[in-house]
C-alpha cells in the first residue's frame, strides 16, 4: 500500500452563485505522505480554505478524486463520511469553535461521544490529551474562562483526541498575538514530532517555516510546492 495519507487527483471545485459559476479550485494534484508537516500558503481568495474543507471531508469536489488512507472518499455514504471526519481528521479553526458553557474536558471528550466510547474512557483520554497540550490545570474551565491561546490548545486537544490520520489547521494562529502564536506552533511541532501528519494554512512566513514542505496556491492552482526540511521516518 502507498504511504500517502492524502492522494488528490485533478480536483476541481466550482460554486454556483445565482447564474454564475465561480471556479475556485481548477485542478489540484497533491500527494501527502504520512508524518509530513505541510504549510499551505497563498493570497486571500486563492482557495486554501476550500481545499482544506475538501481534505477534511467537510465538502466534496465538483470533479476529481480524493483518496484518504487509500479510501476513495467519493464512494462513501454520508454516515461513513461523518465517521471518517470524526475518527480520521482533526480540524483546528482560526476561531477555535469550542462549545460555550462546556468545560475544556467535555469539549475535548466530545468527538469520543460520537465514536461511542464510554464515559470513563472519554474522561481518561481527554485528561491525558489536555495534560499533553499543557492544560492539566484548566480542565474544568469553560471557554470564556480561558485565554485565546488556551482556547486554541483545547481545540488542538479536541482535534487529537481520536488519534486522527491528519491534523488540519486553517490559520490556527490567525486570532492570536505573536507570542501566543509561537506557543501554539511549538505545540504543532510536538504533535508532528509524535508522528502525526499536520497540514496548516498560514499567511505568515515565520509560521510556515515550522513546516517541512510549503505549498503555495494561486488562483485555484498549485503555484509552487517546495520541501525545505526532511523528517525522520
Ligand atoms: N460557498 C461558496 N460559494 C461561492 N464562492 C465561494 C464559496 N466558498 C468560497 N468561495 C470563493 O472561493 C474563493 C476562495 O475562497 P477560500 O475561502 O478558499 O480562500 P482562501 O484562500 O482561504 O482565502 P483567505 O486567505 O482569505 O482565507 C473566494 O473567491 C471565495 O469567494
Ligand atoms: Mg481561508
Amino acid at each position: 500500500m502507498s504511504d500517502n495519507v492524502i492522494d488528490v487527483r485533478g480536483i476541481v471545485r466550482n460554486f454556483k452563485l445565482g447564474q454564475e459559476v465561480v471556479k475556485v479550485l481548477k485542478g489540484i494534484d497533491l500527494e501527502i505522505k504520512r508524518g509530513d508537516y505541510v504549510a499551505l500558503m497563498g493570497p486571500s481568495g486563492s482557495g486554501k480554505s476550500t481545499l482544506m474543507n475538501l481534505l477534511g471531508c467537510l465538502d466534496t469536489p465538483t470533479s476529481g478524486s480524493y483518496k484518504l488512507n487509500g479510501t476513495d472518499v467519493s464512494s462513501l455514504s454520508d454516515d461513513q463520511l461523518a465517521d471518517i471526519r470524526n475518527t480520521e481528521i482533526g480540524f483546528v479553526f482560526q476561531t477555535f469553535n469550542l462549545l460555550p458553557r462546556t468545560t475544556a474536558l467535555d469539549n475535548v471528550a466530545l468527538p469520543m461521544v460520537y465514536a461511542g466510547k464510554s464515559k470513563k474512557e472519554r474522561n481518561a483520554r481527554a485528561t491525558e490529551v489536555l495534560e499533553s497540550v499543557g492544560l492539566g490545570d484548566r480542565m474544568d474551565h469553560q471557554p470564556n474562562q480561558l485565554s485565546g491561546g488556551q482556547r486554541q490548545r483545547v481545540a488542538v486537544g479536541r482535534a487529537l483526541v481520536n488519534n486522527p490520520s491528519i491534523i488540519l489547521a486553517d490559520e490556527p494562529t490567525g486570532n492570536l498575538d505573536s507570542k501566543t502564536g509561537i506557543e501554539i506552533m511549538a505545540l504543532f511541532d510536538k504533535i508532528h514530532a509524535d508522528g502525526n501528519t499536520v497540514i496548516l494554512v498560514t499567511h505568515e512566513e515565520e509560521i510556515a517555516e515550522h513546516a517541512h514542505r510549503v505549498i503555495r496556491l494561486r488562483d485555484g492552482v498549485i503555484e509552487t510546492d517546495i520541501r525545505n526540511k526532511e523528517w525522520k521516518e
